[in-house]
């Protein structure tokens, strides 16, 4: 019998396992989200996330999940009928490119086979084919367990497509993955906060370059929750647009000192261990689902070479130890299972956890 008062311990790709001490945070008395502690709160965890998003652009604090993002980015920087290449490489990016075209974007796809990459020269061919006013990447693409080659991409549309936006789903990717928003040259790049921020679900942080700003004030019809136009006016005030969710701001708060405090650089390499030590284990007892230089350092994604009833094996690591990780996402359920190691996982959780898997296989 499940009973959500005695909770398994996730392993899935988010949300994932939060601490006591960042539960705690989430119990502490509430402040008037218009008074000056507030205001402090706010512009404390703002400054801390620009350390940790390398921007010294504008950074939001969304009281939705990342999926609002996924509106805003087009909503606010494309306007009615203007192009958008969206890139897919698994079911959530693919899913963005459907949301952009339901907020209007003349919305042209480019989809690669579930867990290969997008490369750069992939997106060029599109872009040499038309005037597009942005693009939609995914970072980490959690239903595959794969990381795109941002870097190289981003590099690619500096040199050849400055004029184009671009536009980032990081979700599972920041905090666990290299990310340094102005040197990439991103204009909208986002995460919900039940990932590697290690909070429950309940909060979204955006980047936003200045020149999407400029760019929203000239686009109809944005709406009024996720306006970026708005949000900035509030975030001079180190504030809000509405009510924020602020008990997750106190969990973000605390969560952003811990990581400024570790330096991001040991954290994206602490990430970088946990899937080291999962691939390793992956690839003695199954194989990996993306070829390894592009398989995630937030989640794993094993083939399931072997032939287990994954439903089975999962059902009974939760029976006997209150646990559970992930089956493969839609369509790759059974043929592949995920565990996630991004957040305050630890290797030796993981140890554990894959013990517990060897011990029904084997
Ligand atoms: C890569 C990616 N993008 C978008 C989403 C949607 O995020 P949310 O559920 O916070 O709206 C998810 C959720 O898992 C995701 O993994």
């Amino acid at each position: 019998m499940p009973d959500w008062k005695n909770p398994p311990r996730l392993f899935i790709p988010g949300p994932v396992k939060v601490s006591a001490d960042v539960l705690e945070q989430l119990a502490r008395p509430t402040l008037g989200h218009r008074g000056k502690e507030y205001a402090q709160l706010h512009a404390e965890t703002a400054e801390m996330l620009k350390k940790i998003l390398f921007t010294e652009q504008n950074v939001f604090i969304s009281t939705s999940s990342a999926s609002g993002i996924w509106e805003a980015a087009i909503r606010n920087c494309v306007a009615p009928g203007e192009k958008v290449l969206a890139t897919g490489c698994g079911a959530f990016s693919d899913k963005w490119g459907d949301v952009a075209a339901m907020c209007g974007a003349d919305v042209e796809e480019l989809k690669v086979e579930w867990g290969k990459p997008v490369l750069p020269e992939m997106i060029d061919e599109k872009l040499a084919g038309g005037k597009f006013a942005a693009v939609t990447i995914v970072h980490n693409e959690t239903s595959t367990g794969l990381m795109n080659p941002v870097e190289e991409i981003s590099e690619m549309m500096k040199a050849k497509y400055p004029d184009v936006l671009v536009f980032v789903d990081s979700v599972s990717g920041m905090v666990g993955l290299p990310l340094k928003f102005d040197e990439l040259g991103w204009d909208v790049a986002f995460a919900s906060v039940q990932k590697a921020f290690a909070i429950p679900p309940g909060l979204a942080v955006a980047a936003v370059s200045n020149r999407a700003l400029e760019k929203s004030r000239t686009v109809p019809n944005r709406g009024y929750y996720f306006n970026f136009e708005l949000w900035a006016k509030s975030a001079e005030k180190s504030q809000t647009l509405v009510t924020p969710n602020i008990p997750h701001i106190m969990a973000l708060n605390y969560q952003c000192h811990k990581l400024v405090n570790e330096g991001m650089e040991n954290v994206w390499k602490r990430h970088a261990a946990m899937g080291e030590f999962v691939r390793t284990w992956a690839k003695e007892n199954f194989d990996l689902f993306c070829e390894e230089k592009y398989a995630s350092n937030t989640l794993t994604t094993i083939k399931n070479t072997k032939g287990i009833n994954v439903g089975e094996t999962i059902a009974a690591v939760q029976a006997k130890h209150n646990t559970v990780f992930g089956n493969g996402y839609g369509k790759l359920k059974e043929q592949t299972f995920r565990i996630a190691h991004m957040g305050d996982i630890t290797t030796d959780d993981l140890k554990e956890l894959v013990g517990w898997i060897d011990d029904e296989i084997n």
